[in-house]
């Protein structure tokens, strides 16, 4: 199965870096984004929300909130309605004239993943405009996953819906999920990837229309075959997350996540990820099939005992649950695929996690304002992967085959969706820092990097004049050219004030104001102050019993939180923190710089923080729960190796497999040491905390600073000199 492929694949980056401006941040777990004809850019957000972002006066304007089924920040521990959310957005085609857009989210209270059709009014998303377009019923229990839920327009008006295979992915020992026991639905992607009668797991292609839609001709399926659904354009996928349409010829690309299994077993080959092309309807093989066609056996989950072997040219699928016919079409591979270590074929990807995403084709254009690629690059297919924060560029030759694949750019943070603009820039979402509950996701403007620096501004209040503001320290290529023009958020819109160096905005008016910089060349310089009054969240208040004076090392003390309103006590924890009397103090347990480098080159960061629960548990309650255990080091280097769940929830690590046992030693001895000095107690309002023993290089001297904390509190902090 495994062949080296005939042409030569360069792997060094080569390319000039692009210039990566932030337009708005501060985003809710974005997830898609889809550029208007006249630069605006629509963001949709997992817990629902509908934003629409003016880069040419940096406007964030909320402006939608669909209902939808999530997990959400306020109950993050559910089991269910993982991945739920607002997941996909495309404008329609004519947008500019009929307002309208399409989306793909989680129906509340209801087992289905709907794609409708919306409008604007008032520049606001009319929610009772909505046509539902397509149901898919789906499951949401046992942590089943994997939502696709990319939405793009093709040139011919055929709009296509990746839909994930809806499956929990993590009883499988990292190969197919063909469970076909009795009661292991959520463990079956032969009810729906593999199912020609079940729309997930599949890229569909429609024609919408006034009423609703049609089917276009040359789907996978002719309209009326018995068993199947005539929506399905591409079957066989498993979580295709983000897909893109050749705007010339119609060829689909999609990103397609892998399984887990690192190396190869007797269930079934190591997992892949995928860049998948399609240039025409077919089957690209999950769960039977993965990467370049390697074949899974037919596994019996109850003796475990792989049976039939998949045969690539003629998979079949005889699971329980399918409701769709037993010879499917024969697997097509995928264009690049790669594993957690280094791809033999593809070396360029790297190694490590990964989480592959597709999009868009660039062809080079002298007419069009940018170009971000040169012109010996026309006809090249941007490719990203969300873990490893790099982009691709596959050059594509005759007949769209693969004829160099070098590395784009790298070090971003994790690139969620990307679109080109009609002017031919990019537009790159960033997600966030983390998995979940992320407030940090961006909008990145991509451009050529030759293009000029933009001016540098800040915006000041001027003192005793109300609501007055100036703009302080421009500088730039032309500064003295520079233009500023002010803007006022007011709601869904926005209100131009005028243009000079200094503004007053009316009292009544606003929520945030921003001057826009130019020098009439280069990209526009947006700098922003808010002027709506925070609200204040209620404080807590942490007694300790009999107001000690100092306290000593390895001590319990009693204490008592307080606030106006009860705090959930379930919710709270009490740190109690030692600070050597000299030296620098980082306010918290915090890695090295060298040691931040060494878990961000090693994706740790992906899932982990120092000092609070991401994906996987905060590195810091790794220490507080291990740092007493003799054999803590190995049995940590061992798990960290082989992955696994149920310590901390049902949320598996993928093994770590690319990690060096050298660098394994030095990150877990510095996550054990990160609770020296520290103890915690957690959910109760009074009791008592043991201080923690003294360090070895603590000195005399020096203090404990205890901090009570609940979500939706201000946290209470204060100190107490240590005995
Ligand atoms: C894809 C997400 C992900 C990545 C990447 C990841 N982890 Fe984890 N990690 C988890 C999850 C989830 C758990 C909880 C597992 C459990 O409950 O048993 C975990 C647990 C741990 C634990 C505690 C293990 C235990 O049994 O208590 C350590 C230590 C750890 N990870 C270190 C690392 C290091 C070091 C890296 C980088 C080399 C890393 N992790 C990368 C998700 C991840």
């Amino acid at each position: 199965m495994r062949r080296i492929l005939p042409f030569f694949l360069v792997c060094a980056a080569t390319a000039a870096p692009l210039r990566k401006d932030t337009v708005a941040e501060g985003f809710n777990d974005p997830m898609s984004i889809a550029p208007a004809p006249d630069g605006d850019v629509y963001v949709v957000e997992r817990e629902g929300k509908l934003l629409r972002i003016r880069p040419s006066t940096g406007g964030v304007f909320e402006i939608g909130n669909l209902p939808v089924s999530a997990l959400r920040a306020s109950e993050p521990k559910s089991d269910s309605a993982v991945e739920d959310g607002l997941q996909g957005i495309a404008l329609d085609p004519d947008f500019s004239k009929n307002h309208r857009l399409f989306l793909y989210y989680s129906v509340p209270d209801q087992l289905i993943d709907r794609l409708s059709r919306f409008e604007l009014r008032d520049g606001k998303l009319d929610i009772s405009s909505e046509k539902k377009l397509i149901d898919i019923p789906v499951q949401r229990h046992d942590r089943i996953c994997h939502h696709g839920g990319s939405l793009q327009f093709g040139p011919d008006g055929l709009l296509y819906l990746s839909v994930g295979d809806n499956t929990n992915p993590f009883a499988s020992e990292g190969s197919a999920p063909i469970d076909n026991r009795p009661d292991r639905i959520p463990w079956d992607a032969q009810r729906s990837a593999g199912n020609t009668n079940d729309l997930r797991g599949k890229i569909l292609r429609i024609r919408p229309t006034e009423t609703g839609y049609s089917i276009p001709p040359n789907n996978l399926f002719p309209q009326g075959t018995a068993k199947t659904r005539p929506e399905i354009y591409v079957m066989g996928c498993r979580n295709p997350f983000r897909l893109s349409i050749d705007m010339k010829n119609s060829t689909v690309y999609w990103g397609e996540v892998g399984p887990d299994a690192a190396k190869e077993t007797e269930k079934g080959p190591a997992g892949q990820d995928e860049v998948n092309q399609a240039k025409a309807a077919g089957n690209f093989g999950w769960p039977f099939l993965v990467g370049n066609n390697k074949p899974y056996p037919i596994v019996d989950f109850s003796t475990g005992k792989p049976g039939r072997m998949t045969d690539p040219a003629a998979p079949k699928n005889t699971g329980i649950r399918n409701t769709g016919l037993t010879d499917l079409p024969p697997g097509q591979s995928a264009f690049i695929w790669y594993p957690y270590s280094e791809s033999a074929e593809f070396p360029v990807m790297g190694k490590g996690g990964r989480n592959a995403m597709a999009g868009p084709v660039f062809y080079h254009d002298p007419n069009r304002k940018i170009n971000i690629l040169p012109k010996e690059d026309d006809h090249t297919l941007l490719t990203y992967d969300w873990v490893r924060g790099k982009i691709w560029k596959a050059k594509l030759g005759e007949g769209e085959k693969l004829q160099k694949l070098e590395v784009l750019e790298e070090g971003l943070r994790h690139p969620m969706d990307m679109e080109m603009d009609a002017d031919g820039s990019i537009w790159l979402l960033d997600y966030g820092s983390e998995w979940w509950f992320n407030n940090n996701g961006k909008l990145l403007h991509l451009l050529p990097e030759f293009t000029q620096h933009s001016p540098v501004i800040s915006i000041e209040p001027i003192a005793g004049k109300d609501r007055t503001f100036t703009v302080k320290s421009t500088s730039g290529p032309d500064n003295e050219k520079l233009t500023v023009t002010w803007w006022l958020t007011t709601g869904v819109t926005e209100r131009e004030l005028g243009s000079g160096s200094t503004i007053t905005v009316p009292s009544t008016e606003g929520s945030e104001l921003r001057a826009v910089a130019s020098d009439g060349k280069s990209p526009v310089t947006v700098t922003r102050i808010s002027l709506s009054k925070e609200k204040v969240a209620p404080e807590l208040q942490l007694k300790l019993a009999g107001n000690p004076a100092s306290l000593a090392f390895g001590q319990p003390v009693t204490f008592e939180i307080k606030s106006d309103t009860a705090p959930d006590a379930t919710q709270t924890t009490i740190t109690a923190r030692y600070i050597p009397p000299t030296g620098h103090d980082a306010g918290g347990p915090q890695f090295s710089t060298e040691l931040t480098a060494l878990v961000t080159a090693n994706q740790c960061l992906a899932c982990h923080q120092v000092d609070h629960t991401s994906v996987g548990p905060a590195y810091l309650n790794v220490s507080l729960r291990y740092r007493d255990r003799p054999d803590a080091l190995d049995y940590l280097k061992a798990k960290v190796k082989s992955g696994g769940s149920g310590v901390w929830g049902a949320v598996p690590m993928p093994p770590q497999i690319a990690l060096k046992d050298a660098d394994a030693d030095t990150i877990l001895r510095s996550i054990l040491g990160l609770a020296e000095g520290i103890s915690q107690s957690q959910g109760a309002l009074e009791g008592s905390i043991v201080l923690a023993p003294k360090p070895a290089s603590a000195g005399d001297g020096g203090a404990w600073e205890f901090t009570a904390e609940a979500p939706g509190f201000t946290s209470s902090k204060f100190r107490i000199p240590a005995k």
